[in-house]
């Protein structure tokens, strides 16, 4: 497993990212308030598992922008979301969002790139929900994802500059509304990075979700974040950094 600096909630982290962040506002504000200032979310595919996340961020409070081809379909998702939630095209998503959920069939991400591949790369955090399915996406997509070494190296191709993390990639839609905030001990998050600004703000805006992330390590283990791997579904932190001591 590669190697990364564990991180807990740092403000001088998050100070020096606001420092970087094409929104300088709301970046500083959420650093200085240590989490009690709102960024905006934006979701990129508002299905079953974009509208479940972009919920959990909306009930704390956060400005979320779903978004689709269709947004005029998105009336119902919206108004279960509560009042600090909107739909969107996609483009309006992306100027929106301080941070990027991207939450699409890994088909859609190749084009996702080409079109709004620069903006997304001036974000300080574009959060990487998207699987290679081959029963969805085909035989020669999970093919090509894994010679380029899995789902974390892979999506980074697609989005040059990009500041991904991997996260959510195997809960269940149906158990996230459960998940969040459960009493007893919380549900782990196994998250893959390798910018570690990015980490930190992951980190932070999952831990407000009522969920532990736990970093297993760089974007190229971002290839266990998928079904069907022995770190998919719902595990404990405790769990999660068992597994993955045991994966390559
Ligand atoms: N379902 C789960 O429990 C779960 C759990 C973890 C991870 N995931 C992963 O999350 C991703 C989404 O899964 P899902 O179950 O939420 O799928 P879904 O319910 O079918 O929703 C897919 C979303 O992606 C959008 N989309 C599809 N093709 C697109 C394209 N070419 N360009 C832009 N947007 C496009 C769709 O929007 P429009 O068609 O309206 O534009 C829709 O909002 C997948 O990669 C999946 O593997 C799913």
């Amino acid at each position: 497993m590669t190697k990364h600096p564990s991180f807990e909630f740092d403000r001088r982290r998050l100070l020096g990212l606001a420092a970087g962040a094409a929104a300088t506002a709301p970046f500083a504000a959420f650093a200085q308030t240590g989490g009690d200032a709102q960024l905006k979310i934006a979701t990129i595919g508002a299905g079953r598992e974009g509208g479940a996340l972009g919920t959990l961020f909306a009930k704390q409070g956060h400005p979320v922008m779903f978004s689709s081809r269709h947004p005029d379909e998105l009336k119902d998702l919206v108004a279960a979301a509560g009042p600090t939630a909107q739909a969107g095209t996609i483009e309006q998503a992306v100027k929106f969002g301080d941070v990027v959920l991207l939450v699409v069939p890994y088909t859609a991400v190749e084009g996702i790139g080409r079109d709004y591949g620069k903006a997304l790369a001036a974000k300080p955090l574009v959060i990487d929900v998207s699987n290679p399915i081959a029963r969805r996406d085909g035989d020669a997509i999970v093919s090509r994802v894994a010679e380029q070494g899995g789902a974390g190296l892979a999506t980074a191709k697609l989005l040059p500059g990009a500041h991904l993390v991997r996260a959510f990639n195997a809960i269940n839609f149906r158990r996230l509304p459960e998940d969040a905030h459960r009493a007893g001990d919380p549900i782990g998050v196994p998250i893959a990075g390798d910018d570690p600004a990015a980490i930190a703000l992951a980190t932070k805006l999952i831990k407000e979700t009522g969920f532990e992330p736990v970093l297993v390590g760089g974007l190229a283990m971002g290839k266990y974040l998928v079904p069907g791997t022995p770190l998919a579904g719902e595990h404990s932190p405790a769990e999660i950094r068992q597994i993955a001591a045991t994966l390559k």
